[in-house]
């Protein structure tokens, strides 16, 4: 049997598996990932105040992936922050990512000064969701300026828990983006949150399908721009990457590894395969490490750039 446990900011993983932010939304129900063996959990992202989300249907599957427009639907942080701490304390064993989004540092750091006190294994900053735009404008960290702002202003009072950025695709030029927040102390990346937004029309009602007209694409349809992503990264700064974006087969796991990616997220294939997926990935990494001689899955990270 090859390894495939790995380190990421100093966090043992049992393997590199990671459940990205919002693929379940309730709070207890990200224990379902944990059962399937997945290596860590992200919890869906918290906001300050509650929120509904956006007008149905909020998801949408076509042939190669998902179109969503959720609009952050999540408890706030009252209650949210209750269901984490018992999430938390019930989960021991497996690293958990708690995931933020604010629209005003401000909001950020009342977020971050209620998350800290609970430990978790890291806070992840969304930085990056493609779903609130109508209401708010931009999100608030697709620009470097804000991204390093928002992480600099985090740092300040985030103590031991290592601060992850989740960075958008849907910017000029993302490497730009992660170079900033590293600069300010992030301790790793997460690359990407969705493409788009995009859009489907439903032919029979004339109109677009999503309840909120445009939404955020995943699934395999964006995994060459997921990759590319963390390859650029990968090369732009020191700090690790966790690589999201479209994997759904071993294959794909294998490109994101040697593209840079330590962790690899696997979100919309779950939807497709089912959450059995984690343990099946887990297997077949393993066989081709095995047929590639690879004792340790950490010697395949980031090996696409030797030969560049
Ligand atoms: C239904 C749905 C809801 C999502 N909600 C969030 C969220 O709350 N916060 C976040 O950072 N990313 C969110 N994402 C983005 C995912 O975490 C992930 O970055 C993206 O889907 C790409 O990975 P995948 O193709 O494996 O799903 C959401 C994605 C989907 C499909």
């Amino acid at each position: 049997m090859a390894d495939i446990r790995i380190k990421f900011c100093g966090v043992d993983f049992d393997n590199p598996f990671i459940l990205p932010s919002g693929i379940i939304t309730e709070i207890p129900e990200h224990k379902r990932a944990i059962d399937n063996g997945v290596g860590g959990v992200t919890l869906k992202s918290l906001t300050f105040e509650k929120r509904e989300g956006n007008p149905l249907p909020r998801v949408w599957k076509f042939d190669c992936g998902m179109i969503n427009s959720v609009g952050l639907r999540n408890a706030g942080i009252e209650k949210g922050s209750d269901e984490i701490k018992t999430f938390l304390d019930e989960n021991k064993g497996i690293p958990i990512i708690v995931s933020l989004f604010a629209t005003k540092i401000k909001e950020f750091l009342l977020l971050v000064e209620k998350i800290v006190p609970l430990k978790p294994h890291f806070i992840e900053l969304n930085l990056s969701c493609p779903n609130v735009d109508d209401e708010f404008g931009k999100s608030l960290g697709m620009e470097k300026g804000a991204a390093g702002e928002i992480v600099r202003a985090v740092k300040k009072i985030s103590g031991k828990v290592p601060v992850l950025a989740k960075l958008s695709p849907n910017v000029n030029d993302i490497t730009d983006i992660a170079k900033s927040c590293e600069s300010e102390g992030a301790n790793g990346i997460v690359a990407i949150n969705t493409v788009g937004p995009g859009m489907i029309i439903d032919l029979t009602k004339k109109k677009p399908i999503l309840g909120a007209k445009k939404g955020g694409v995943s699934g395999p349809a964006i995994l060459p721009v997921a990759v590319r992503c963390v390859y650029e990264i990968y090369d732009a700064v020191k700090i690790p990457v966790i690589g999201m974006g479209g994997v759904t087969k071993w294959q794909d796991v294998v490109e994101m590894i040697m593209a840079g990616a330590t962790l690899v997220g696997v979100g919309t294939a779950t939807y497709l395969k089912g959450m059995k997926i984690y343990s099946q990935l887990k297997q077949e990494l393993n066989e081709y490490l095995q047929k590639e001689n690879i004792k340790n899955l950490k010697e395949l990270v980031g090996v696409a750039h030797n030969l560049s």
